[in-house]
């Protein structure tokens, strides 16, 4: 559910209509509502509070960093999952405890690894054996002993589009399941390291719970495995993944069927279960504004060009994605018509063939589902500005990320004095 509706035939986030938003602030604009980002937060926490005494929910910030956000999630008393130093300190600026911290990532950084040691982060989820030697190592020399925990590959196929599948034994992530006890017994006696339990992460945007299920069942094996080995397990990190409904009708597991499956497969593993969400929380929550600039006659259909593109919202050209398009003011008329925007690229497309609302140059139209992996991954391409958002609550909202012109990205450039 969420609070995007039309009244008096109008699209409204909350009670604020678009059109005042897109005057004031211009478009494309990212536009967030408050009431959907608590609404979806305290939904996750409070279905997945039901699979055990000991849960902690961290927000992959990820999926949006914006700090407005993420102090709304803090508020719900989200911790966050972070994947760079960038992120972390994200995370505290918007008011996240460093306990409440879980570091996430292949490939993190010797700097990194100190800033998250120096901040006193909740955990590291190590990727392969090296870093947990160079963790121990480091945090040895501070005096100090990292919380951590193993993530494995548990090779299941997660059943999602290619380029979010991160859960089969080919992706770059995590360690084989299999090798995970040998590695535990060569870093657990390590004098830095708090080697506390494991983590698993299969994929993103998943429509079934079943590979969920089978990735967690391998996880349970390994649990009692460990402790059979004298291992201390207390905590295990069950990560992100839960999809959403992109497409109006779509059905995808709710937060309480997710509660529940987990509730029953770690019913007798005695941990504190931590939750990696992302996409559920923000992707309803948000949508990005755009002015229709032209409508060009095509071979088939019309083309609609909108003045967002795949530099603002870059889902679709990457993973095929759908996100649904309606007006602003809707006349109740619909065509059949391809929607692009002005980026020189034939992948700029953000729907063929589609049936949408008939709308014509100077209307306004929202792109749907975009408050997650939207913004956050918006580019200058085409030196277009960067896009801006704004947060919306109740009747009021706010601009909570300016645009950044193409102008001040090219007074951070420099001509060397020694080209003419
Ligand atoms: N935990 C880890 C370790 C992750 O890698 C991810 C997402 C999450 C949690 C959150 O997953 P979620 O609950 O949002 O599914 N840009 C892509 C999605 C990439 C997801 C990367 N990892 C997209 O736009 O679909």
């Amino acid at each position: 559910m969420n609070h995007f509706e039309l009244i008096g035939g109008e699209m409204h986030a909350e009670q604020v209509p678009l059109t005042s938003v897109a005057r004031a602030v211009g478009t494309p604009v990212y536009v967030y509502s408050t009431a959907t980002l608590q609404r979806h937060a305290r939904v996750y926490k409070a279905a997945v509070a039901l699979a055990g005494p000991r849960t902690h929910v961290a927000f992959a910030v990820k999926a949006n960093p914006n700090l407005a956000v993420l102090r709304v999630l803090a508020n719900e008393g989200f911790g966050a999952d972070v994947v760079s130093g960038g992120e972390m300190a994200r995370a505290m600026a918007a008011g996240i405890a460093a306990r409440d911290i879980v570091f996430s990532g292949v490939g993190k950084t010797r700097a990194e690894l100190a800033q998250g040691l120096d901040a006193g982060i909740g955990q590291f989820n190590l990727e392969l054996e090296e870093e947990g030697v160079v963790l121990a190592q480091m945090a040895a020399a501070r005096g100090l002993r990292a919380p951590a925990v193993l993530r494995v590959n548990p090779d299941v196929d997660a059943g999602t589009h290619d380029k979010i599948s991160t859960g089969k034994a080919e992706n770059k992530f995590g360690l084989p399941i299999d090798q995970a006890p040998a590695i535990f017994d060569r870093l657990a006696p390590l004098e830095g390291i708090n080697l506390r339990g494991i983590a698993v992460h299969i994929g993103s945007q998943l429509s079934s719970l079943a590979p969920l299920e089978a990735a967690y069942t391998r996880l349970g094996k390994l649990v009692a495995d460990l402790r059979a080995a004298g291992h201390l397990i207390t905590h295990v990190d069950l990560g992100g993944g839960l999809g959403v409904p992109y497409r109006a009708g779509e059905t995808i597991p709710n937060p309480e069927e997710l509660g529940a499956m987990v509730a029953r497969v770690t019913r007798d593993w005695d941990v504190e279960l931590q939750f990696e969400p992302g996409r559920a929380i923000v992707a309803n929550a948000g949508m990005l504004v755009t002015e229709v600039l032209w409508v060009k006659p095509g071979v088939t259909n019309p083309w609609v060009i909108v003045d967002a593109a795949m530099n603002d919202l870059p889902r679709v050209a990457l993973y095929d994605a759908h996100h649904e398009f309606s007006a602003v003011r809707p006349s109740g008329k619909t065509f059949t018509a391809n929607v692009a925007g002005p980026v020189c690229e034939s992948s700029d497309v953000f729907a063929k063939n589609r049936e949408i609302d008939l709308i014509e140059a100077g209307d306004l139209a929202v792109l749907h589902s975009a408050g997650a992996y939207c913004a956050t991954m918006a580019s200058m391409y085409n030196s277009r500005a960067l896009v801006p958002e704004v947060l919306v609550s109740g009747d009021r909202f706010e601009i909570v990320a300016r645009r950044v012109s193409a102008e001040a990205i090219m007074g951070e450039e420099q001509v060397p004095d020694w080209l003419e």
